[in-house]
């Protein structure tokens, strides 16, 4: 493990021979679980600011996947599953946490028909975490654990048998784990870290949490992620829960959505719990309309940069990019 933790912005990476002709021969198609693939790498956040029915069955037809938060009733949960499925979508992915009532939630959310179940919890190096991957063995459905920092907790996941990690300790755009707790890795070293033993488990990685552009979906993925998570680039779009407000009247006005942590202040208070262990913020973001022009924005940016790298998918792609520091030591 490294000394020194890089974040996204502390390295750039270093371009190859390219054979590639065309941006459009490039195959984005990825895995987010061992058995589900997607044609785009991008997961919207499960959060309740992020993603419910609109965002998750906007970012299936593009190619994505959104997975829903768990920061409502279990009914609630259930419903947008029920709605997904009767759309067509064929990858249902919901979250659970460990505690209370993580058990009844799961059983409605299969029943439902949720293939893909996402134990969500700030800290997923913790025994209560073992325990409900345990528990959530004896349904068919693939697990996504998260979130983790270090090769330790990759081993203690991927030795539960988990069907993908989420990395990510801190570096959310709405996240104060770092400032209240000291605790964190920055994100690059983190994906490092966890890429040094889920490769051999052949486990993938999710980066989630401190994407603020096309690059550093790229940086991700070049360290070993097969996808990413992405809250705050998808804030303010159309496909969020939640109204738009308007500020001012014309001609000086602003429109805006909410985007807020789960973990922040007005979040607990909203779902009615105690109002302690605040480990988020709460933020206005100027309205971007449809999300369809941030995908198309990422993509993009994406098919340039395994241009740059010289390749025509992803397994070529992570093999062989190099990053350098963008720092002075
Ligand atoms: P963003 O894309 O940088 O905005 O990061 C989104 C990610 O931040 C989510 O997917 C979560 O992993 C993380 N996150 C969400 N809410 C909180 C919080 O309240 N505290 C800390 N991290 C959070």
């Amino acid at each position: 493990m490294t000394k020194f933790g890089l974040s996204y912005d502390d390295i750039l990476l270093i371009p190859k021979y390219s054979d590639v002709i065309s941006r459009s021969h490039i195959d984005l198609k990825t895995r987010i679980t061992k058995n589900f693939k997607i044609k785009l790498p991008i997961i919207s956040a499960n959060m309740d600011t992020i993603t419910e029915f609109e965002m998750a069955n906007k970012l299936y037809e593009f190619g994505g996947l959104g997975i829903i938060h768990r920061f409502c009733s279990i009914d609630e949960e259930v419903e947008i599953i029920k709605k997904l499925s009767e759309k067509g979508n064929k990858i249902l992915a919901a979250s659970i946490g460990v505690s209370g009532e993580y058990k009844n939630r799961l059983e409605a959310l299969v029943d439902a028909g949720a293939n893909i179940i996402c134990i969500d919890i700030a800290h997923g190096h913790h025994k209560l975490m073992a325990e409900t991957i345990r528990y959530c063995k004896q349904y068919k459905v693939d697990i996504i654990a998260g979130n983790i920092a270090t090769s330790d907790a990759a081993k203690f996941l991927c030795e539960n048998k988990v069907d993908a990690v989420k990395v990510g300790i801190g570096p959310g755009s709405i996240c104060t784990t770092r400032i209240n707790t000291g605790f964190g890795v920055p994100q690059i070293t983190a994906i490092e870290n966890v890429y040094e033993v889920t490769k051999k488990f052949d486990v993938p990685i999710i980066a989630d949490g401190g994407i603020k552009n096309s690059g550093d979906v790229a940086k991700a993925l070049a360290l070993g992620a097969e996808s990413v998570m992405i809250g705050a680039l998808f804030s303010g779009c159309k496909e969020t829960p939640g109204t738009i407000h308007k500020e001012g009247n014309f001609p000086n006005y602003r429109l805006y959505k909410q985007y807020r942590g789960s973990a922040s202040l007005e979040s607990k208070f909203e779902r009615g719990e105690k109002e302690k262990n605040i480990e988020g913020v709460s933020t206005t973001i100027n309205y971007k309309g449809p999300v369809k022009y941030v995908v198309k924005n990422i993509e993009d940016g994406l098919r340039s940069a395994f241009s740059y790298a010289g390749a025509k998918n992803i397994s070529e792609y992570c093999k062989s990019v190099k990053y350098i520091q963008n720092i002075e030591i």
